[in-house]
């Protein structure tokens, strides 16, 4: 089944032409319009700048993807995101669907950045899986009880994890997006240089809550002005780390999956991706861990068409008349 998927809901416009099967999924195109440099300027996402430019580049991407081919079916991100980019990919979609009288799936954000796990690799098959979801809107932990059906463990109680890499990169003066500065700054750094607090570590639940550290970070910034940048980045990260990985793993125990994965912006970390790896592999019995191919983790049309799949197997359309964009949508 040829899905085109569409992916507008934040700073990226991306669409994508996937072949989708229940043994996998191939890319056949995709391009992907960034913003950040736009955004870079103000420091962060700006909606109304966002939507303009969204509406700009959406026609000749989609065009440029499929060439003179034609679908069989439109996913689109309907939510969750922003407004002013939802809109856009969600009338693009109806437009397109009542031309060519073809079906839409309306897509989550979330559950696109769960099925990106499955872009270049194996698609999941087993489930029970546990999603840690991270990016710069989201931090959740996922239950996935098949490709469609999730449940909410837990999430972030004010800032995402991604947001606060970004606001402690602003700290130190760094350009948006601040997960890759802080990185690459801390790569050169020690970890344990600087005590910041774990926030919610030890709370027996599976919410997360980051702006507590953002606070500590920038009183420490005050109170230090000549502190060390690498030591400063490598605390932090490894103090936003140590949380995401200590909850996932509390709550692999408690829920036994088969799988692990992690998904989202914030998953191209690298340390993460091996911390939560290693700390996965003492576990017994053995769970499959799960990581999107690194050019997969930030938002894309393809992890939108793929998601599309599972719901369009089930023959799950929305008419084209009644799409709505939903700003707010909770996967579960
Ligand atoms: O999923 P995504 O592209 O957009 C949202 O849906 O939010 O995620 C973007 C977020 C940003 O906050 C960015 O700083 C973060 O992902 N990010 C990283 C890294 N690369 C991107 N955070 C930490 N380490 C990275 N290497
Ligand atoms: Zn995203």
């Amino acid at each position: 089944m040829k899905i085109l998927g569409i992916e507008s809901s934040c700073d990226d416009t991306s669409v994508a032409l996937l072949e989708c099967s229940e043994q996998g999924h191939v890319i056949l195109a995709q391009k992907t319009a960034s913003q950040i440099d736009v955004h870079k300027q103000f420091g962060g996402v700006v909606p109304e700048v966002a939507g303009r430019l969204h509406a700009e580049t959406i026609v000749p991407l989609v065009a440029e993807v499929l060439g003179d081919q034609k679908p069989d079916a439109i996913a689109v991100t309907s939510g969750p995101g922003l407004i002013t980019g939802l809109v856009v990919g969600v009338e693009a979609a109806r437009t397109l669907a009542a031309v060519w009288n073809i079906p839409i799936i309306s897509t989550n954000h979330i559950a696109g950045h769960i099925h990106s796990v499955e872009l270049e690799q194996e698609p999941i098959t087993r489930f029970p899986a546990l999603a840690l979801v991270v990016s710069g809107g989201h931090t959740e932990l996922v239950l996935m009880r098949d490709h469609d059906a999730f449940e909410m463990l837990g999430k972030t109680q004010d800032d995402a994890a991604g947001e606060c890499f970004d606001k402690i990169a602003k700290l130190l003066g760094l350009p948006y997006p601040g997960g890759p500065q802080i990185s690459r700054l801390a790569a050169a750094g020690n970890t344990a240089a600087i005590a910041f607090p774990r926030p919610m570590l030890t709370h027996d639940n599976f919410d997360f809550s980051f702006a507590g550290l953002k606070t500590a970070a920038l009183y420490h910034l005050r109170n230090n002005p000549d502190a060390n940048h690498n030591d400063f980045a490598a605390s932090a990260e490894q103090a936003i780390i140590d949380v995401l990985v200590g909850k996932t793993v509390r709550a692999a125990l408690q829920h036994s999956p088969v799988c692990v994965l992690l998904a989202g912006g914030v998953a191209a970390n690298k340390k993460l991706r091996l911390a939560l790896q290693a700390a996965l592999a003492g576990l017994t019995p053995a769970i499959t861990f799960l990581m999107p191919k690194p050019a997969y983790c930030m938002d894309n049309g393809a992890m939108i068409a793929a998601a599309g799949f599972w719901k369009a197997r089930k023959k799950q359309f929305t008419p084209w008349q009644e799409l709505q964009p939903d700003p707010n949508w909770r996967i579960a």
